[in-house]
C-alpha cells in the first residue's frame, strides 16, 4: 500500500528547479532509467533530495523529506510517460501534470471551469473539465509532425477549478471574474477547460481588466450576441455582447468561424458585422 500511495503521488511532483542533484544511491535498484524517461523515474523510497518542492502549493507526497523524488535540474513540468507510469495512476490531473494550489510561478496554468447553470438545453457540462482530464491522459507531451514540444520551455500545472455557485449564476461570474483577476496577476496564461459559454463572459472581464481589450477567435454553431432570454442578461447565449457592451473586446481582432445554427433574426450576423464595421478593422470587410 505504502508503494501504491507513493507511485501515485509522486507524478504530481514537479521537476524541481536548481542544479540537478542525482542523489539515485545503489540503492536505486527500482528505478528505470533509460535516456528517455525524463524525470518520471519510480523513486525508490530510498532516494532523497535537497528539497521537497520549488514552490508553494504543490501537493506534496504523503511522506515528506528524505522520500521526495529525485531532482533532475529542470524547471519544468513534464506530462508522465505512459512508457513509465501506468496511464490509470495518480490524481486525475490535466495531462497527468502536477497540481498546484495557485498560479504563482507558472507560465500557463490548467483551470477548469465546472459550471453549466447558464445553458438553455442539455446541462451536463458541469462534469466537463473532470472528462476532459480523463480523456487528457492520452495525450503524449510531443507532436510529432511539428515538433511542437510545449512542456519543454513553458512551465504548466493543473490548478484545480474555480469554486462556482451552482445556485447562483451572477455569482457564479463573480466568482470566475476573480479567479481569472488572480491568475493573470502573477503573469500566468489560463487554459480553460468548461463548463458552458456562459464562463466567457468573465473569463474576459478579468483579461481585459489587465491587457485590455482582446482579440478573440470564436468557433462555435451561434454567435453568441443575444441580448436577453427569459428575462435574464446573463445565459450562456449572450457572452459576447455583454463583452462589447463593457468593451472587453478589440473587434477588428475578433473572428467567429463555424457559424451555421438557426437563429431568432433573419439575419443573427448583423450584429457580429456591426461591431467589426465600427473598429479599425472594418475597412477588411468584404
Ligand atoms: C500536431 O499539430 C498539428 C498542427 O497544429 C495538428 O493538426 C495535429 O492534430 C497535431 N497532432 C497531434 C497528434 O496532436
Amino acid at each position: 500500500m505504502r508503494h501504491l500511495l507513493w507511485a501515485g503521488c509522486f507524478q504530481l511532483l514537479p521537476w524541481q528547479a536548481g542544479p540537478c542533484t542525482r542523489k539515485l544511491t545503489t540503492a536505486v535498484t527500482s528505478a528505470v532509467a533509460t535516456s528517455h524517461c525524463g524525470p518520471w523515474l519510480l523513486a525508490p523510497l530510498a532516494a532523497s533530495s535537497s528539497s521537497p518542492s520549488v514552490s508553494k502549493g504543490f501537493l506534496q507526497p504523503p511522506i515528506l523529506g528524505s522520500r521526495a523524488p529525485c531532482c533532475w535540474g529542470s524547471q519544468f513540468n513534464v506530462p508522465p510517460s505512459a512508457l513509465l507510469v501506468a496511464r490509470p495512476v495518480g490524481v486525475c490531473s490535466m495531462m497527468r501534470l502536477p497540481v498546484q494550489a495557485s498560479a504563482q510561478g507558472l507560465d500557463a496554468a490548467f483551470v477548469g471551469v465546472p459550471l453549466d447553470t447558464g445553458t438553455s438545453n442539455r446541462p451536463g457540462a458541469r462534469f466537463g473539465p473532470r472528462q476532459i482530464r480523463a480523456e487528457s491522459a492520452m495525450v503524449r507531451r510531443y507532436n510529432g509532425s511539428t515538433g511542437a514540444a510545449p512542456f519543454d520551455s513553458l512551465r504548466v500545472a493543473d490548478i484545480g477549478d474555480v469554486k462556482v455557485n451552482l445556485y447562483n449564476l451572477p455569482d457564479s461570474c463573480r466568482l470566475i471574474r476573480e479567479s481569472y483577476q488572480e491568475i493573470v496577476a502573477s503573469g500566468c496564461v489560463p487554459l480553460t477547460l468548461g463548463g458552458e459559454h456562459t464562463i466567457t463572459y468573465p473569463i474576459l472581464q478579468a483579461l481585459a481588466a489587465k491587457h485590455g481589450p482582446v482579440g478573440l477567435v470564436h468557433v462555435d454553431a451561434h454567435t453568441d450576441t443575444g441580448d436577453v432570454a427569459l428575462g435574464e442578461k446573463i445565459y450562456h447565449g449572450t457572452p459576447f455582447r455583454r463583452c462589447v457592451e463593457e468593451g472587453l473586446l478589440d473587434c477588428g481582432r475578433v473572428v467567429q468561424i463555424g457559424i451555421r445554427g438557426s437563429s431568432y433574426d433573419p439575419d443573427p450576423y448583423e450584429y457580429s458585422r456591426q461591431q467589426v464595421r465600427g473598429s479599425t478593422a472594418g475597412h477588411c470587410l468584404p
